[in-house]
Parts: C-alpha cells; sequence; structure tokens
C-alpha cells in the first residue's frame, strides 16, 4: 500500500467527541483534552482512549490504573481547551485553575463544562506506538448536565481551534485546522498556528505570548 492511496481529506469525513481524560497519584495529577473517547463493549460497559506516550495524563493512567473521562459541552471556553489541550501538567498545576471533584476511584476530574462523567479501571492496555490505548471498565456513570455537548466538528468549524500533534487525528500544519478569513477587510488578524487562537491587531508586539497555548509571537502567522 502506498502513501498515494491514503487521501488525508477521508479522515476528516471521521466523527469524534471531545472530552476529558483524567487521572492521579497521591499528589501527582494531570488532565488532557482527547477526541478519542469510545464505548467499546456494553456488557460489560467498557470504554477505551488512546493517549500519547508523551503526555503526563498517560503516565498517570499506567501508574495508577484508572481514568476518568468526562464529555464537554459546546460551550466549553477555548481557555479550558488550551489549558487541557495545549498545556502539560508536568508544568503546571491544570486543576488549581479549575473546579475540581473526586471519584468513587480517588481520581481528579474537571467540573467545568461537564456534560457527563466515566470512572474507569483499566483492564486493557494496547500499544500502538505513538500511543496508548487503555480499555477501561466503567465503575460509575453520571449524567451531570444538559444541552449540546462538544464535536470536534463544532471545535473546528466554530471554534476555529487547532490540534496538537499529539493528538491522533493530528494532520499536519496545513490540515490541522481550517484556514481562518480575517473579521473584517480593514483589519489585521494574526493566527497562532498551534492552538487556533485568533489575536485582531496592526503588529504583532514581539514578546506577545498566547493566552490560549502560551507559545510565543514566532509561532503566529497573519491571516
Ligand atoms: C482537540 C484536541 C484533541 C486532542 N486529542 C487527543 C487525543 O485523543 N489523545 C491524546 O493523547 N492527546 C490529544 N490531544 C492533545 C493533549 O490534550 C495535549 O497534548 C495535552 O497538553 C497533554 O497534557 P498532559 O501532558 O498534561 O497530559 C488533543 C488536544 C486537542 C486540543
Amino acid at each position: 500500500m502506498s502513501r498515494s492511496s491514503i487521501d488525508l481529506t477521508a479522515f476528516f469525513k471521521l466523527s469524534y467527541g471531545l472530552y476529558i481524560v483524567s487521572a492521579g497519584v497521591g499528589e501527582k495529577k494531570s488532565g488532557c483534552v482527547v477526541n478519542t473517547v469510545t464505548q467499546v463493549t456494553a456488557v460489560p460497559e467498557r470504554l477505551a482512549v488512546t493517549v500519547n506516550k508523551d503526555n503526563y495524563t498517560c503516565e498517570l493512567i499506567q501508574q495508577s490504573g484508572f481514568f476518568v473521562a468526562t464529555v464537554l459541552t459546546q460551550d466549553a471556553g477555548m481557555d479550558l481547551i488550551g489549558l487541557f489541550g495545549f498545556r502539560s501538567g508536568r508544568d503546571e498545576d491544570k486543576f488549581s485553575q479549575v473546579d475540581e471533584a473526586v471519584d468513587g476511584n480517588g481520581m481528579p476530574y474537571v467540573l467545568n463544562h461537564a456534560a457527563a462523567l466515566f470512572s474507569c479501571k483499566v483492564c486493557q492496555t494496547v500499544d500502538l506506538g505513538t500511543h496508548l490505548m487503555f480499555i477501561g471498565d466503567v465503575t460509575e456513570a453520571r449524567h451531570l448536565a444538559d444541552g449540546e455537548v462538544l464535536t470536534y466538528a463544532y471545535y473546528h468549524a466554530v471554534k476555529k481551534g487547532g490540534t496538537p500533534k499529539n493528538a491522533p487525528s493530528y494532520k499536519g500544519e496545513e490540515t490541522a485546522a481550517p484556514k481562518e478569513e480575517p473579521a473584517s477587510d480593514k483589519k489585521t488578524v494574526w493566527r497562532c498556528t498551534i492552538c487556533g487562537y485568533l489575536a485582531e491587531m496592526e503588529e504583532l508586539p514581539a514578546d506577545f505570548i498566547c493566552p490560549i497555548c502560551k507559545k510565543d509571537a514566532s509561532f503566529f502567522v497573519k491571516v
């Protein structure tokens, strides 16, 4: 099978939701945005999630043997997605910046913009090279809030969010997110190539830091 038989746009036809998967061991805790939560069996109730080996969350799921998956609601802001999807719990305590709760297995999870919660005990781990797929028995499932849930399509089309390299669905810079049109002909807009944040200003200051993913001005392009 040659690479020419792989049409990257075919992958855009796959549908996903957006979730935060989290875990902790003692004082150490983290969580990350994922689009790879899926129910794999009904009897018993099992979920699978695919987490990059470099993610701190991956290490914590391996060490604890548990994870929590929360389903994000559509109104989740880019500040929450920036914190959990573009920054690492190795560098900062993500949970000190959100409303945190702890499930029956002692795992931390994020209450903000959570539509549902699944507590899982890892029963199988599949090594996929760059990622580990954790399959978990659901030990608790709860409905937390009504309203629309956040899909990956909505995240790209409406929130104009990007996808970092650690996501299994990353397709390279040009295909990671749709290109943003300038808000108006007169305004100059700068777009963060990492998370998709848009800054509307004539000149981007050299010391500008993206408020979402914390990357510097060199990661911005004029759109
Ligand atoms: C829209 C979106 C989807 C993502 N999907 C995944 C995923 O399915 N698996 C994964 O390992 N990382 C995924 N990521 C990347 C992680 O959220 C990101 O690398 C995070 O900063 C890791 O944090 P940690 O080091 O604290 O675990 C995604 C990020 C975004 C914004």
